[in-house]
């Protein structure tokens, strides 16, 4: 899962988050280390566009925070990336420093955190494309390795499954086996 600032323009028109410049260039990144957009869920911290981009208001997020909530409770995710400082600050830590703590991670009860630079400061300045293809490479990781825990999960599980029905096959058949010896 992604969680952004807020919608821009074009966001705002579509209902569809990052689909102006900023999310063009998002796709790259996650086109460029094989993550599928169809794959992950992008979300904002705001749910409509503050008047002429300007940053969120404490106000507005607090208004907007409890959808979130109930998107990651819906969404069960096992990584989230935060892009850009404003969503760091809400979710990560209040006085998150972007520059200084970008893909770093935090571990919290079921999912990992982290942050990347938020792609329109990287259209403002194109030299932090190198940290944030880094970013995004071990976010990649970090999914390849949470995608071989559940299979391994998922295969343990069938066998648990496998086992149980075959125990219970023999105990049926020994059941049949006495009900006939008393016939
Ligand atoms: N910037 C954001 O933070 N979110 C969007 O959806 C688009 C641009």
């Amino acid at each position: 899962m992604f969680v952004g600032e807020a919608p821009g323009e074009q966001e705002d028109l579509t209902g569809t988050p990052f689909v102006g410049r900023a999310g063009q260039l998002l796709d790259k990144f996650l086109y460029a280390v094989d993550i599928e957009r169809k794959n992950v869920y992008i979300a904002n911290i705001l749910k409509c566009r503050p008047p002429k981009n300007r940053d969120p208001l404490p106000a507005e997020e607090d208004a907007c925070i409890d959808f979130l909530r109930e998107q990651v409770r819906l969404v069960r995710p096992k990584v989230i990336v935060c892009l850009g400082r404003i969503a760091a600050m809400r979710l990560i830590k209040p006085d998150y420093k972007i520059t200084q703590e970008h893909g770093t991670w935090v571990e919290k009860g079921d999912f990992a955190m982290t942050a990347v630079f938020h792609p329109a400061a990287l259209l403002r300045d194109p030299r932090r494309k190198e940290d944030m293809l880094n970013d995004m490479k071990a976010i990649k990781k970090r999914l390849d390795e949470s995608e071989r825990e559940f299979e391994k999960s998922r295969q343990k599980a069938a066998s648990m499954v496998a086992s149980a029905k075959a125990s219970s096959d023999y105990i049926l058949e020994q059941m049949d086996k006495i009900k006939k010896a008393k016939d």
